[in-house]
């Protein structure tokens, strides 16, 4: 694998066609997963490794966001990347540069009503990244949802002729979503955010019972000690809830100082498919 600076270096590295997986770097197991889903296509694994500073709020954590390019080149390599390409703000934004993508009302909506500006952000860049890096495929997660819905829309609206590609949301052995922000919580903070997931299996398990709204699905999600942004069912294109339809339930909190989001969903032609992944694993 080569650490790329620039996207001339990185497309003198390209045979054949691009699987890309953009990423903020502080790499996990759940961005390894993406990249071996990635790989599995073929062609060149591009990995991008860039703390997007448009994408964060004034009083977010672009100045403390984790940063380890060694760390993050040990993991891409390891999962099966050929570029990992970490370029400069300069390249990606340069002198100049004015454009912004819009993804519509969407982005307005869910984790947009406290993040205003933040899908913008995401997608001005990532459509960015396609044109440095050319991709064919782009790989992003489930864990997500909004981004990765929002993704496709962009990719298809604007005709990018980028298949977006959905990766599962990877997941500690208590059921918490993998992310670069869990190093933030200290121990209590830790605990409590076992809730999250714990409060989507309960929904998932209500699902499998045969719940089929919001009052069935939501009936007693233990939050305490959890100050929750939102709660919400939708259809799983993020439209209204249709209970005839795949849904998904989405959530975002804060533990003390850290946002948290997660969601799962939920389909009528495998109810008990959510149950199932969100079940507690044994400890390694
Ligand atoms: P980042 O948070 O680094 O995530 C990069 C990709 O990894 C996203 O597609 C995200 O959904 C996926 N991911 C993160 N945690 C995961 C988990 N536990 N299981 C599965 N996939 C997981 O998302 C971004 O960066 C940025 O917004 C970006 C798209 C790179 C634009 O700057």
């Amino acid at each position: 694998m080569i650490v790329a600076r620039s996207a001339e270096e990185v497309r003198a590295a390209v045979a054949g066609p691009v699987a890309f997986v953009p990423t903020m770097g502080a790499l996990h197991e759940g961005h390894a997963s993406l990249i071996r889903i990635a790989a599995g296509y073929g062609g060149t694994v591009v990995v991008s490794d860039f703390v997007n500073p448009t994408q964060f709020g004034p009083h977010e954590d672009f100045e403390r966001y984790p940063r380890d390019l060694d760390g993050d080149a040990a993991i891409a390599a390891a999962a099966g990347a050929d570029v990992l390409y970490a370029p400069e703000v300069a390249e990606v934004y340069p002198e100049g540069f004015a454009t912004t993508v819009d993804p519509g009302p969407l982005a307005d909506q869910l984790c947009g009503r406290s993040r205003p500006g933040h899908f913008a952000g995401v997608a001005t860049v990532v459509v960015r990244l396609y044109g440095l890096v050319r991709p064919t495929r782009a790989v992003f997660g489930r864990k997500d949802y909004q981004q990765l819905v929002l993704m496709q829309r962009v990719a298809r609206d604007l005709a990018l002729g980028v298949e977006v590609v959905p990766a599962p949301t990877i997941r500690e052995a208590d059921g918490l979503a993998m992310s670069s922000r869990n190093r933030y919580l200290d121990a209590d903070e830790r605990r409590l955010a076992a809730r999250v997931p714990a409060a989507l299996r309960a929904a998932a398990e209500a699902y499998a019972d045969g719940a089929r709204d919001a009052d069935g699905l939501l009936a007693a999600p233990d939050l305490e000690g959890l100050e929750l942004e939102y709660l919400e069912l939708r259809a799983a294109d993020l439209g209204p809830h249709d209970p005839d339809r795949a849904a998904v339930l989405l959530i975002a909190c804060r533990v003390g100082a850290t946002r948290l989001i997660d969601n799962v969903v939920l389909d009528p032609a495998h109810p008990d498919r959510a149950a199932l992944e969100l079940a507690a694993k044994e400890p390694a």
